[in-house]
Formats: C-alpha cells, structure tokens, sequence
C-alpha cells in the first residue's frame, strides 16, 4: 500500500497543521472545511503562520482547498482521510457516514481526536470501516512537536497500521507512538495530569507563579514556560476541556480526579476572555504602558496582575533530580511534591495503559519536551530514595517490586517505540568517554559524538574543549536538547566584560576560532547534524563542519549584529569565501563582501534548510532530514560514504578590495542612518564589519590569509565588546531574550 494522496477534513488549528506538515512532504493533500471560505482563510493561515508551518512557503499551492459539499469528491481518490473538525462526536459520527459511503476500499480513515476513546468514535461503523478506522493523535504545532500517537484496536490490520506508522515516521518525520486507547493515550494523560499538579500544588503551596514556572521548568527538564506559561500556550479554555473529558472517561478512583476540579480562579480567567496568549492574556500578560509593553503575571490569591519578576532560585544549572528535591525550603518542597506525585502517577498506570513504561517517558519527550520522563527521573533519583524520602507516598505495584528487589538501575533500553537507530539508543550503547561541564563525548563505531548540555546548548571553553579534543576521530556533533546551539555564552563573556578583562575574552574567541579550525582541517570527517537554533556561534561550528545533516526544523544564521557585535568564531570569513565561490563573485571582486555586509548586518536567519541555502548557510552538499530521529544514522551513513579518500579543504586566500568596498557599504550605511533605519551604534557595528569584509587595511593587491581574516575577526569582535553600548545591548538580550532597539 501507498500513501500519495490525502484529504484531511478540518482546516482549524490541527487540520491546517496536518496539511502543511503533508505538503512538507510533498504529499498532495486536500484541506475541507465546511466552507471554502474557512479552508482559503486557513491556507493564508498557514503561509503566515510563525514559527512557520511550511518548509518551504514556495509549494502552498500544493495544499487544495474546498468544502465538504462541493469537494467531498476528492475522498474518493485519497489513501488517507484525516478527519480533524471540532471535537463533537455527532459531528464525528455524520462525517464518517458520509465517508463510508465514497471512500475507496483499502483507503484509512483516522481521527484527530484528543480526548474521545476510539470505541466511541468507531461504534457506529460498518465492520468493514472500523478496520480501516484508527487515531492519529498529533499535537500542535503539528511541524514542531515530534508525537504522533497512533491508536488501533484489535479489529485493525496490523500490516496497516504499522504502515501508517511507518509512513508518519518516514515521511512526516514523527516519533510514532502505538497506543491502546485509554483517555489521553500517554502523552496527555501524564503530561496533563503533571501540568493539574503543578498547578494545584503551586495554590496549596502558596507559590506565586513565575517561582512555579521556575521549579516547573528547566531544574527538571521542562521547557521554560513551566505550567503557566504552557497553560497560556495551549489555551486555557482548551485545557478546560481536555479536563472535563479526563473527569468524564476516567474511572473514579483515578488519582487525576484529585487536580482536575474546577480551580474557581482559572473559570473567572475564561469568563473574561483571559484565554491564554490566543486571548487578552492569560496568567500572564503584556499591558501597555505608553509606548512600553510590561509583561505581568497574576497573583493566584487574588487575581490581580503585577509586573512579572524573575525568580532567582540560586540552583545551580546542573542540579540533579535528588539534590532539587532534597532541598530544605519551599522551592525543594514543591518539587518533590510535584515529582513524587508525577512518578507515582505514571507507575500506576503500568501494565494496565501500557506495558512498556519507556513509551511514556518518549512521549513526554517528543509530545511535551521534557528532557526526561518520568521513569528516568525515578532512576535518577533512585528507587530506594524515593520510597524512603517520605514514609506517608503511597508506593504502588510498579515501584513496590523494584524497591523489595533492590533494584537501582531499572531503566532497559530507550527509544523502543522505533526501529531507527537514534542518538537515544546510541548513547546507551557507546562507551563514554569523557564528559565535561558543558558537554558529552561519546565513542562508537567509526566515530565519536559529541553532545553539547548547556542552558540552550550556548557554548564556552568547555564546548570547544570537547571537540578539538574528539576531532582525533571521524566526529558527529549532535544533540537530543531542543537547540543544536543558540551560540557562544554571552553570560560567559559579560563576566569577563564585567571585569573588563578584555584578553581573557580575546582568549576565548580565539580558542573558539582555533577550535572550529581544527574541525575544518582534521583529516577525519567532521559532520554536524542540528535540529532546533543554530544561531551565532552555533552556525559557526556549522560553517566549518564538513557536511551538515539538517533536520527540517531549523533556525540558522549570524545573528551577531543583532546584540552590537559581529560573527568572530570564523563565520565571517566562512561565508565570505563561500560568497567567494560564485560565478557573479568571480566577475566582480566585491560582489561577495557586499552580499555577506547584507546577510550579516541585517543578522538574517533561515527558519528550514530550504530557507538556508540562498544564504549559502547550508550548501548543496548538505543534507536534510524530516524525522530528527534519523539524524544520526543519516549522519553515520555519510561517514561510511565519504572517509575513504577524505582529504580536508584547502586553506582560502582573500583577494578584497579594501578601501574601494568599504566605502560602497559606509554609503549604504549612512543612507540607512539617514533614513532612520539605523542608529548611531548601529552604524558603527556597521562600519566595523565592513573594515572586516573589506579585508581591513588591505589593497586590492594584497591576498589576505585565512588567519589575518580570523585576525580581523577578532579584533574588531573585541573593540566591539569593549563598547558600553554594546555591553548593554548583551544585557538586555540576557535578560529578556529580546534585543534593545536604541
Ligand atoms: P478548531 O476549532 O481549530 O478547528 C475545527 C475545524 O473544524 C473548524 O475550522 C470548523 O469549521 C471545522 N468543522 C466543524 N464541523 C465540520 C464539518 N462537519 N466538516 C468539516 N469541517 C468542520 O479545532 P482543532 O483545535 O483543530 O481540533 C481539531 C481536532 O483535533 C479535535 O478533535 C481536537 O480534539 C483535536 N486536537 C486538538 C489539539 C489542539 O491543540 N488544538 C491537539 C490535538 C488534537
């Protein structure tokens, strides 16, 4: 069987990301809604739509659009039919009738559903649809978020669904996840249960919310909207919802009842219209001040919003499990209050919803980003800790057995619910060979990996470290973290700069520059494989890998600029000789320089590898990939490919004009200056890249070295950081991860 043409009915918020995920694909698909009106407004939707939905903006028009009066014809022809429309199940009931009746024999049919059971859905099937008939559970934004959770009864063909399965994961580049259809499946039914306990807990407890977002966040492995800011993410009348249907599907002695009651503070919120961020504003909310946006939280005792405050929790970036919950003040409470409960939650639920407790920690991963499930955070932590931290938990079954069993390290293999030889796996299985304070080498095989773990894997002497220290073999730079790198450690480097310690900084820079050069010119292969930002000095490392191994959801590119600096870890000099290279840059000495002032100065990003390749961030030799989880067999197969006869670049030499291109771009500068498109720093930023694209005090017959470029580079890189305008511009970026317009 074949997949080559799909209808998807729905074309609200999930219906329109499944088409465009299909249309990613280059899968032809037809979007329906109940007026064609609602299917184009959803198609504009979708072009507009940030972060992007499409890939590539340039095949929307492979997305048709229609009504399911006028259009319903086209189900006739489709391999699959998704049906994504509200979630009313009359509504359901009626589509799938009219379904039947055109669908051609073989075809699949499956539901968007995230909180009817599949017995529900299916129960006024024909026999001979019902087989046919499973769930596609995906979240949103369906080109984001890795789970699909498929849900199938004992009536389907199993051929069929692992089909599907294989499909979604190959095509549609998602982590596929069989599920048996219990309320919420995996992903919703601990992942909300945790999101109702971090919340109620958070009440009880007297926390105020940005402190919950805090705990609830990045010390346990959870992005960094906590649970406010997802519930504000997500919708929180959505959420609403989603709890009537867990309170409605799940026996009564399920421990969710106890979180899932009406909290009086969250009905006012929708009651107001305070939905979330689709809304006015949810738990959080920016209110205008004037020309100034000031984001405010809520104070959960008497819903009145004040200006939101960062929480400093003095926890240590690298904290464990144990010691967050070991602490002895309300921070370490909350933490073990919500953790114990998450893992005794997810434990109980083991054989009954899923045999394999590993399936649940994945889906947490790929449906909610948490770094670690459940499961893992149990094995952390450790079993007999955990039992005996607090006499009063109710241990279960699950966890009875392996603590009267003394058995520490339970967790077997990871990543089951696939075939493909993932990172996950991989780590298991290599030997570990070192690991430093900002990353992780590994070796197996014919290669070595390494897997940067900071805060958004930004990079520093440890980094670096880690790979001049692995490129003695073939190297993959990968990581499992949301972000490949959102570039150099900017906090490392404002702590020199707070001393100004200027040489400590231009030491740095300068190992980095030393760093990513090796990596050029080492014999063996050096690959890069990103998902997630690859920003700054991230695409840096980038630039001077041999190959990259794109996954499709990127954001790469120099943002330097941006916070008054310029690309001084070799990506300056990178992207100007890979300008070099053109035919236009041949005829034309300043061709390349000029277009690299524009791509730099303006501190342009490519949000997909499609995107990246006009800018010359990726090259044709690049590869990209849908399924993230293929980037290290992708990667692995290339080396195998390409070591034999591997030969390492030859060094460049810059032929630049100097003065000549210099004051082409000081002019376009200063038109920008004038037209108020710039500011005065601006411009001098400007200017200094200029003097670095220009080749400095060259004349245009003097060949520059790659080294006197890096020279350049870092140079004016530090006269840059020397500048309190600069500095300031950083801090601002550090603490509200926006830049300073002055
Ligand atoms: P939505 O409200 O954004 O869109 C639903 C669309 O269905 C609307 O455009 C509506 O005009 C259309 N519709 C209603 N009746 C129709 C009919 N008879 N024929 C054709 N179109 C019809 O809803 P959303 O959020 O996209 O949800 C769709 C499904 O996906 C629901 O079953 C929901 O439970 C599920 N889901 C939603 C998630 C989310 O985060 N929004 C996540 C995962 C699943």
């Amino acid at each position: 069987m074949n997949i080559k043409n799909v209808v998807v009915i729905g074309s609200g918020t999930m219906g329109s990301g499944i088409a465009a995920q299909l249309c990613n694909a280059n899968v032809p698909v037809t979007l329906l809604d109940l007026k064609t009106e609602i299917s184009e407004k959803a198609k504009k939707k979708i072009f507009e739509s940030r972060p992007p939905l499409l890939i590539d903006k340039s095949k929307i028009d492979n997305i048709k659009v229609g009504n399911i009066e006028d259009d319903f014809h086209s189900v006739e022809k489709a391999d699959w039919i998704v049906e994504a429309v509200v979630e009313r199940i009359d509504i359901k009931h009626n589509l799938y009738e009219k379904i039947s009746k055109v669908r051609k024999e073989n075809s699949i049919i499956s539901s968007n559903t995230s909180t009817i059971p599949l017995k529900v859905l299916s129960s006024k099937m024909l026999e001979k649809d019902k087989k046919d008939f499973c769930i596609t559970h995906f979240f949103n934004p369906v080109r984001y978020m890795g789970l699909l959770e498929i849900v199938s009864e004992d009536i389907n063909d199993d051929k069929k669904i692992n089909f599907l399965k294989f499909f979604c994961e190959e095509n549609l580049g998602k982590g596929v996840i069989i599920c048996r259809d219990t309320p919420g499946f995996l992903g919703n039914r601990v992942g909300v249960y945790a999101m109702q306990v971090a919340m109620t807990e958070a009440i009880n407890m007297n926390l105020s919310i940005e402190e919950a977002d805090a705990i609830f966040g990045r010390p346990m492995g959870v992005p960094k909207t906590g649970v406010f800011g997802l519930y504000d993410l997500i919708g929180i009348d959505l959420m609403a919802d989603v709890l009537k249907s867990f309170i409605k599907e799940l026996p009564t002695e399920d421990v969710f009842h106890e979180v899932a009651k009406e909290i009086p503070l969250v009905k006012n919120l929708i009651s107001k219209g305070y939905t979330g961020r689709k809304g006015k504003g949810g738990f959080y909310r920016m209110n205008k001040e004037g020309s100034k946006k000031i984001l405010e939280a809520i104070n959960l005792k008497n819903s009145d919003y004040l200006p939101s405050k960062k929480i400093d929790l003095d926890i240590d970036d690298k904290i464990s499990l144990k010691e967050l919950v070991s602490r002895n003040d309300k921070y370490g409470k909350y933490a073990w209050s919500i953790i114990s409960k998450i893992i005794l939650y997810a434990s109980s639920l083991i054989p009954n919803v899923t045999k394999d407790y590993n399936n649940i920690d994945e889906a947490m991963r790929l449906g909610f980003n948490w770094t670690k499930g459940p499961f893992e955070m149990l094995e952390e932590i450790g079993v007999k800790f955990f039992v005996e931290k607090d006499t009063k938990l109710k241990i279960n079954k699950f966890i009875k057995e392996l603590y009267d069993k003394n058995v520490e390290n339970f967790y077997g293999k990871r990543q089951i619910y696939t075939n493909l030889e993932t990172l996950g796996k991989v780590k298991q299985l290599a030997k570990t060979n070192k690991e430093n304070k900002s990353a992780f080498t590994y070796e197996h095989k014919n290669y070595k990996i390494v897997e940067f773990n900071t805060k958004a894997n930004t990079l520093d002497y440890d980094s670096m470290d880690a790979l001049k220290k692995a490129s003695d073999k073939n190297l993959i730079i990968i990581n499992e973290g949301m972000q490949f790198s959102a570039g150099v450690n900017l906090n490392y480097v404002m702590d020199f700069a707070k001393e100004k310690n200027w040489k400590a900084i231009e030491k740095f820079i300068h190992h980095f520059q030393m760093t990513c050069k090796e990596l050029k010119y080492s014999d063996n292969l050096v690959i890069s494989a990103p998902s997630g930002l690859a920003l700054g000095g991230g695409f840096e490392v980038l630039v001077q890998s041999d190959y990259v191994v794109a996954h499709t959801n990127i954001i790469t590119g120099l943002v330097e600029t941006i916070v008054g600096l310029i690309p001084a870890g070799g990506g300056t000099t990178n992207m100007l000789w890979r300008w070099m290279q053109t035919d236009e840059a041949k005829k034309n000495t300043d061709f390349a320089p000029q277009k690299v002032f524009d791509i730099i100065g303006y501190g342009k990003t490519a949000s997909s590898p499609i995107e990246a390749k006009p800018y010359k961030f990726l090259l044709e030799k690049d590869k990209s990939v849908m399924n993230r989880n293929k980037l290290l067999s992708v990667s692995q197969d290339l080396i195998n490919e390409k070591k034999d006869g591997y030969k390492p670049p030859k060094k460049p030499t810059f032929k630049l004009s100097g003065g000549q291109v210099r004051d082409k771009m000081f002019q376009a500068l200063e038109k920008l200056y004038k037209e108020k498109k710039i500011l005065e720093h601006g411009m001098i930023v400007g200017k200094k890249l200029a003097f670095v694209l220009s080749g400095g005090n060259t004349t245009i017959d003097k060949e520059l070295s790659e080294d006197d470029m890096y020279a350049l580079e870092l140079e004016v890189f530090v006269q840059l950081i020397e500048m309190e305008k600069t500095q300031a511009r950083i801090k601002h970026t550090l603490l509200t991860g926006k830049p300073l317009v002055n």
